[in-house]
Parts: C-alpha cells; structure tokens; sequence
C-alpha cells in the first residue's frame, strides 16, 4: 500500500492535508511534538531543532508534504537563527534523505520570497525576499530544487507559493466569525491586502501538485488582490449578516503593530495549465469559509 508523509500533522494544511489523505485507501503517517498526540496510530516524533530521527530512514513513502515550520514572520526575525535551523537546515536535510529513497517531496512556500508591491511574481520569476522569513524560504526552495535536479535525487521536490490561507480556525477568523454570527462588530485593516485562497483550495492544490509528480515551482493564489475590510464585507455577506458590523480601521489605529505588509497574489499562469487549477476568487473563498465555520 502507499504511504504518504505528512510532516507537521499539527499544521493549519498539514492537519488538514492527513484529514483528507485518511479517507483514501493510502496509508497515512504524520510527525507531531506534541507528547499527547504520539500516543495515536501512524504519528511519528519529530522536533526540527534536533537531529533527524532514526525512523526517517526506514519511511518508504512515495510523497511527502512538509508543513513544519516557524510560521509567524516576527518569530523569524527575533529569532532568526533558530527560524533558519528549522525552516533551511532541517528541512532541506530532511527532504534529502526522503528523496534519496525516492520520495516525492512537497514544500508549501509563501508569497513572502517576493517584495511586497513591486516586480513580477510568476512562477519563474526572481525571487526578492524583503523579510528574513521570506529569505529563509528561498533559500530553502533553492536547496531543495538543487538537492533535486543537481544531485538527481531520486523523488524530485514541488515548491508550491500559497497565499493566504483562511480557516475559521485561524486568527483573525477564529474571532470575527462567531463575533457576525452573535451581532458583534469587528475592526479589520483598510490598508493590508492580501489574496486569499480556502483551507480547501490549498489542500487540492497541494494533492493535485503531488500527483503531478514533476519538480518545479507552482502557486496557488487567490484571484484578486483585496484588503482585509474588504474580504470582511464578502464574509458578512455569506453569513448575511449587517454590513454595518465592519468597522474598518487603519493598521497604526488597531493598536500594536500589524502584521507585516507581503506580497498578496500570485501569478500563476505556469501552474494553471498543468494543473487545470485557476486563481480562486474571493467571494468563493468567503463562501468557504462560512461553510466551514458552520459545518463544525
Ligand atoms: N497558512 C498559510 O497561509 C500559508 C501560506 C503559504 C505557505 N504556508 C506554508 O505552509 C506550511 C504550513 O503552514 P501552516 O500555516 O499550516 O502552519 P501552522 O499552522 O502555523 O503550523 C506550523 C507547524 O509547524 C510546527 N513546528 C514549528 N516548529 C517546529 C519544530 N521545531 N519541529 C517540528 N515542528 C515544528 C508547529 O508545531 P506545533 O503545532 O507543535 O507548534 C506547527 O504544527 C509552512 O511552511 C508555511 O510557511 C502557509
């Protein structure tokens, strides 16, 4: 039987990348740190600030999704040293040794590889990180598609660029919907676009590019670029809730500071055709996540 590596089963994509693998007829394993979640049928340990574990060897798996890693773009620039352990190093040693033995090997990268608001952002496009998160991640696609196409590494490797990826589960959706939904308002950013895509989007995004099977670099974008409040307007409209409930504030007046600006979308016109998969547009993307905040 097939096995599939999902690596960060704890993840926003990687939970839900194992979720969907599960109902298939593969044979799904997961890594977890988390001492609570070992104890479960086909979850390995795996911490990425230690040394590769023995069992990294003895997987015989024909694809695998690597969803670990310091996410927050403040966690990597206070602690750039250990983001780059973690996000470089690790991981690139990591998707040798799974695609020495023939693994295929997919890597979730951001939009972050490319400067917030200028230059193209095709899939061949040069890379211009402005963030040591968004470095970090270009050096690890480098590697890793030099690990691959130079040392001819058996399993071959996917860098697949996501936008924003929204799940009811995530901040700020994990407030603002139960907030519509009880009549409360909210206060998103007039000024910080994005692009999103749904936790559904991404996910046959990344399973169609494994299928695939062919090292390269893909994106998944959302169609539009828009602002927070923006997107805010398309979710009170899917829950059909008062537009009056969005309050939309600049970042400087949200108190502390925002997150940092990046790059929203992605062009993807390298991806599409070989995948049959378009940038997703945003309404659709409300949509979703309203289904998925109410089918909980
Ligand atoms: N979500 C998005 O919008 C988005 C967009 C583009 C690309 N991506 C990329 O997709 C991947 C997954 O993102 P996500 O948003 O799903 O991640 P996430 O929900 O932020 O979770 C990150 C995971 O990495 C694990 N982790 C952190 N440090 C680790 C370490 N030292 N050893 C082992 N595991 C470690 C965390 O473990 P704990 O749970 O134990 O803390 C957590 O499960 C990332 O590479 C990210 O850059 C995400």
């Amino acid at each position: 039987m097939e096995t599939i590596l999902v690596v960060g089963g704890d993840s926003l994509l990687g939970y839900a990348l194992a979720k969907k693998l599960r109902t298939g007829s593969r044979r799904t394993i997961s890594t977890s740190r988390r001492e609570t979640r070992l104890q479960a049928d086909g979850v390995y340990r795996l911490d990425l600030i230690e040394s590769l574990p023995q069992w990294v060897t003895g997987i015989a798996a024909s694809c695998a999704f690597l969803c670990a890693a310091v996410t927050r773009i403040r966690e990597s620039e206070s602690n750039p040293e250990y983001a780059r352990l973690v996000n470089v190093t690790r991981t690139v040693e990591l998707a040798e040794a799974l695609m020495s033995r023939g693994t295929f090997v997919v890597f979730p990268s951001s939009t972050a590889v490319f400067a917030a608001d200028s230059g193209d952002a095709r899939e061949s496009s040069p890379v211009a990180p402005e963030t040591t998160y968004g470095r970090l991640k270009a050096e690890a696609e480098q590697e890793l598609l030099h690990r691959a196409r130079r040392c001819r590494a058996p399993g071959g490797t996917a860098i697949v660029r996501i936008t924003k990826v929204v799940s009811c589960s995530k901040e700020p959706f994990r407030d603002w919907l139960p907030a519509l939904s009880a009549g409360r308002a909210i206060e998103p950013y007039s000024d910080l676009a994005f692009s999103p895509v749904s936790l559904a989007y991404a996910v046959e995004g990344l399973l169609a590019i494994a299928r695939l099977r062919r090292t390269g670099v893909y994106h998944l974008s959302g169609a539009t670029a828009l602002t927070y409040s923006q997107f805010a307007f398309m979710i009170a409209e899917a829950l059909g809730v008062d537009r009056s409930l969005i309050v939309p504030v600049p970042r400087h007046a949200a108190g502390g500071q925002g997150p940092h600006p990046v790059r929203p979308a992605l062009d993807m016109r390298e991806t599409s055709p070989l995948l049959g998969v378009f940038p997703q547009p945003s309404h659709e993307v409300a949509e979703q996540l309203v289904r998925e905040y109410r089918g909980r």
